[in-house]
């Protein structure tokens, strides 16, 4: 496969972008693409997930390449020929391009087998976005010797051309809350006869702000945002109950820990200030993205020496389910330049085409080199 071929192959999967879980034609195009080669497939127990495995001729270290291949529920606005013609479903975050990068390395690696000392396995993992796949793909015993990981992810704030690496954490862990204050719902116009939730769940909101500001040391990053709040139906009547849900973003794990019980603590306590009672449940998603320092380094140099410019990447507190295969495993999460303008998870994002193929051959290169080291 040569650039254009893999260009075409990036345009077609974002023309049909499928949904976590649903990753079927995705996962068949993928699977013929690589099947011409003669590339093997191990078991895989998602059914949109593959995972190919290229031997080497002589023997080395086991290194894994994962992809994510899931959509976003978005209705596309980019304007591009080749946009998505799934009504309300589009490539939003660029995971079409993570699963033509990696592909496009393993077409690569299999062209250079004979060079290869060792194995690389070539993990492309359906439902990332709503954090399953990668639980469920960590743990297949088909990857169970893989060590060292590597994933890409696309960057607009990056030119085609510039790889962001950075040692440490990098993304951040997700978890989601959902909260219940009860009261005791009556007439808004005599709210003795009642208890209220609402001032209650108020005085939460602005003093669960004080777990980030007051609650920890202010150089360890932290997250705490309430996305979703619902009470009643209407203006005269005061309703039983409030549901508050949010999220948590962190770094670091001792952190997480603290801050989830803490507000699980102050939401109790506020409650029965207010005569109220509450409940809180946790829905935990995947750890922070931790990178490697030796692997850093590695992939830095190896970067310069094929022509991209390199720079740190931010760290952001959106979550990415490649910290699921990184529990016991060393790995690094690379930051792809891609340009566009626009902000992953938004209808006009874009990415550069020009950024797809040296993404390939530097995912190739580093997996060879890797495994006969
Ligand atoms: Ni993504």
């Amino acid at each position: 496969m040569n650039e254009q071929q893999l260009i075409a192959f990036f345009e077609d999967i974002h023309r049909h972008p499928e949904l976590a879980l649903q990753e079927t034609r995705t996962s068949g195009k993928v699977r013929e693409a690589l099947a011409a080669t003669g590339v093997e497939f191990l078991p895989c127990s998602l059914p949109t997930g593959s995972i190919a495995v290229i031997r080497g001729a002589k023997p080395g270290r086991t290194i894994g390449l994962r992809a994510d291949m899931d959509a976003l529920p978005i209705t596309e606005e980019s304007g591009l020929p080749y946009a998505s013609e799934v009504p309300g479903v589009m490539h939003a975050c660029g995971h079409d391009f993570h699963t033509s990068a990696v592909l496009g390395a393993a077409l690569l690696l299999a062209e250079r087998r004979n060079e290869l000392a060792g194995t690389v396995k070539i993990v492309f993992q359906p439902g990332e976005e709503t954090s399953e796949g990668g639980h469920i793909m960590a743990r297949e015993p088909a990857l169970q010797d893989v060590e060292e990981y590597y994933a890409c992810h696309t960057y607009p704030a990056f030119p085609a051309g510039m790889l962001g690496l950075k040692t440490g954490p990098v993304m951040a862990a997700p978890d989601a809350f959902t909260i219940t204050i009860r009261g005791k719902g009556t007439h808004a116009g005599n709210p003795h006869f009642g208890v209220d939730s609402i001032p209650a769940a108020a005085a939460l909101i602005l003093s669960a702000q004080t777990l980030i500001t007051r609650g920890k040391d202010a150089f360890e990053p932290a997250v705490l945002s309430f996305a979703h709040l619902q009470a009643g139906n209407t203006w005269n009547i005061i309703p039983e109950e409030v549901l508050l849900e949010g999220t948590l973003r962190t770094l670091d794990e001792d952190l997480r820990k603290t801050l989830r019980r803490r507000l699980g603590e102050m939401a109790e306590m506020i409650a029965k200030a207010h005569n109220c009672t509450s409940e809180i449940r946790w829905d935990i998603g995947p750890g922070p993205v931790m990178n490697d320092p030796e692997l850093c380094r590695y992939a830095q140099s190896l970067a310069r020496e094929m022509g991209f410019d390199v720079a740190p990447q931010a760290n952001t507190m959106g979550g990415e389910d490649f910290s699921e295969y990184l529990r016991d495993v060393p790995g690094l999460f690379v930051r792809v330049g891609t340009g566009g303008g626009y902000t992953n998870h938004h209808p006009k994002f874009t990415v550069n085409e020009k950024a797809l193929w040296p993404a390939a051959r530097f995912f190739a290169e580093l997996a060879l080199r890797r495994a006969g080291i």
